[in-house]
C-alpha cells in the first residue's frame, strides 16, 4: 500500500498541472496498478473536491481500477450486437467457470473480467477482448479454449 509520503509527493508533483486531477490518477495507476481507497481523501483535499466529485470522474473514465488487475484481462462486449447473439449467456458462463463477478480477479490472479461496450466487431459479434486482443465469433467453448491458453 502506498506510503502517505509517497502519496503526497505523486499529488504534488501534478499540482501545477492545469487539470491535475487525471494525471494524478494516472500516476496511481501506473505506480500501483489502481488508485487505492485510502488514498482518495487525500486526491480530493488537494483538488479542493468533494470524495463524490472524485467518484464521480473515476467511473466515468473506466480506466481506475480499486484492486490491481488480474495478470489477464478479459472484456466481455455486452453492447446491443453481441447481446443479441447471445453474449448475456457468454458472459455468464466465462464468469461461472472463472468463480468471479463482473471486475472481479480469478483467486490465482490470474484473469480480471471486464464489461465493454462494444468493440468495434460487431460484424462478428459476440466479441470480447483478451489482453487488448479483439476476438469475434465467440461461443463458451472457444472462450474456454482462449482462458485455457493464456492461463497456462
Ligand atoms: Fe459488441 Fe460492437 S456490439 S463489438
Amino acid at each position: 500500500a502506498p506510503r502517505p509520503d509517497d502519496v503526497a509527493a505523486i499529488v504534488s508533483a501534478h499540482l501545477h498541472l492545469e487539470g491535475p486531477l487525471l494525471p494524478i490518477l494516472h500516476a496511481f495507476q501506473t505506480e500501483y496498478g489502481c488508485v487505492p481507497e485510502n488514498v482518495r481523501p487525500a486526491i480530493a483535499a488537494a483538488l479542493n473536491i468533494t470524495a463524490a466529485e472524485l467518484h464521480g470522474v473515476m467511473s466515468f473514465y473506466h480506466d481506475f481500477r480499486d484492486m490491481p488487475a488480474g495478470r489477464h484481462v478479459l472484456k466481455i462486449c455486452r453492447a446491443e450486437a453481441c447481446q443479441s447473439v447471445g453474449s448475456d449467456d457468454l458472459a455468464a458462463s466465462a464468469l461461472a467457470r472463472l468463480g468471479v463477478e463482473w471486475h472481479g480477479t480469478t483467486q490465482d490472479g490470474a484473469v480480471t473480467v471486464e464489461p465493454v461496450y462494444c468493440l468495434g466487431l460487431c460484424a462478428c459479434a459476440p466479441a470480447v477482448m483478451i489482453d487488448g486482443k479483439v476476438r469475434g465469433r465467440m461461443d463458451a467453448a472457444r472462450l474456454d479454449a482462449v482462458l485455457d491458453e493464456v492461463r497456462t
